[in-house]
């Protein structure tokens, strides 16, 4: 019986005297050695395959003086003929829907990234010394790109950027004070961004807070509503510009699950919904879903205004219960994240959505999450045109 079995059940697995090489603008092709062809499909599944044009981080290309390529892994200290890129060779699709899910609820940020090279591109992480924030800003450094590690705590944001200098030397990090319940430092935060003359590829709006009881900020607004929604509403009009020029470019905003339970609607739409200035009836919870809704309806209206000019916005739900520090405002959320932390995943498998989506998702439609993994449809796809366009219009700003 088993010699009738295939001795692998790899698809990917060559027959003799076929060996996978790559073209220097990243298309597979298959040579055989016996009949001194190539062709592009592979010779059993018939696929054909790509990789991204770059090298993985750290890698350079060589070639000796009697024309033969060989590679050098600068981080591992290693030196190959086999071009790096083939580990993370992906199918050939013919259309954007024909997709084929690569990652699950158990991959790691890293693993997601694993392969990419992100040198040369600039991402700021709002609230990323702590939480998947800093899981994300980590996983940025570790392939190359410069960050912008935006918290409203110095001495966080040095420990956190020390942490990771202890296991990177060489990353490119820096901080700039962003306190989102403050309009004013949402202003300066962009000045300050600005003066360093940097592009902006990658804007992860992370920063957040739950179950805060009700207080007001310095302008006035009810603190979960702007720290959570409308500092990172006022930080992208600003930035706005340069995303457009550093495009392509994408915004991802952190959402949650728990915005189906908003109870905004459009006949209870108003400003002290949103933003309650009185305490009486406040439930933080419901100020936090509410928070979560307007996430999705501004990434997926920031989407459908700058696609057109390379900037794509996607909103993410990390998971459910990550042990982070979110929970800190209460008691009784920091025994419920503790007790169920044994059956939750780690820091490290919640940041993998907001990366998957930094590196492959491009043309999806907007109103489309992540959960484990997954493109689902958000509550945004069923509300009414006019409840989003109240929200997002609303004259809100200094
Ligand atoms: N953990 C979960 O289960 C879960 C589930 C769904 C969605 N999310 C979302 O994921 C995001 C990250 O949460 P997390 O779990 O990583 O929580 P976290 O560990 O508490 O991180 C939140 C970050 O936001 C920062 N922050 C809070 N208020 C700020 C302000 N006024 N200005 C600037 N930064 C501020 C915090 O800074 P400080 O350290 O200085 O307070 C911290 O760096 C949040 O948007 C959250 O809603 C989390």
């Amino acid at each position: 019986m088993a010699s009738f079995l295939p001795e692998t059940d790899s698809e990917d697995e060559l027959p003799p005297g076929w060996e996978e090489r790559v073209t220097l603008d990243g298309k597979v092709f298959y040579a055989n050695h016996e009949t001194k062809s190539t062709q592009w499909m592979h010779p059993s599944s018939g696929k054909k395959k790509k990789v991204s044009g770059e090298l993985p981080y750290g890698w350079e290309r060589q070639v000796t003086d009697d024309g033969h390529v060989f590679y050098i892994d600068h981080v591992n200290q290693k030196t190959t003929y086999t071009d790096p890129r083939l580990a993370f060779s992906v199918e050939e699709k013919d259309s954007v829907d024909d997709f084929r899910q690569r990652f699950d609820g158990s991959s790691t940020a890293l693993q997601v990234l694993h392969g990419r090279d992100l040198s040369g591109k600039v991402a700021i992480v709002t609230g990323s010394n702590s939480g998947i924030g800093f899981e994300t800003a980590r996983s940025f450094a570790f392939h190359g790109a410069e960050v912008v590690l935006a918290c409203r705590s110095e001495v966080k944001a040095q420990q956190a950027i020390e942490e990771i200098k202890k296991e990177r030397p060489q990353a490119k990090l820096h901080y700039l004070h962003l306190d989102l319940a403050s309009l004013q430092s949402v202003q300066v935060f962009s000045q300050q961004f600005q003066f360093l003359g940097l592009p902006l590829h990658i804007l992860i709006l992370n920063a957040g807070v739950f179950s805060l009881p009700h207080s007001l900020t310095e302008d006035g607004l009810e603190t979960t509503f702007q720290v959570n929604y409308l500092g990172h509403f006022y930080l992208v009009q600003l930035l706005e510009p340069i995303l457009v020029k550093s495009a392509p470019a994408k915004v991802v905003v952190l959402s949650s699950e728990s915005h189906r339970f908003s109870l905004l609607s459009k006949d209870k739409l108003s400003e002290e919904r949103l933003s309650p200035s009185i305490s009486t009836n406040f439930v933080s919870m419901i100020a936090y879903n509410n928070s979560k809704l307007c996430n999705i309806l501004f990434s997926n209206e920031l989407n459908r205004r700058l696609l057109s000019k390379g900037v794509l916005s996607n909103a993410v739900h990390p998971g459910n219960l990550v042990c982070s520090n979110l929970s800190r405002n209460w008691w009784c959320y920091r025994l419920l994240f503790t007790l169920v932390r044994p059956f939750t995943k780690s820091l490290f498998f919640f940041s993998n959505r907001l990366q998957l989506l930094v590196s492959t998702v491009q043309q999806h439609q907007s109103w489309m999450m992540l959960e484990g993994c997954i493109l689902t449809t958000a509550v945004d796809a069923s509300l009414p045109k006019v409840l989003k366009t109240q929200i997002l219009l609303k004259n809100y700003g200094p």
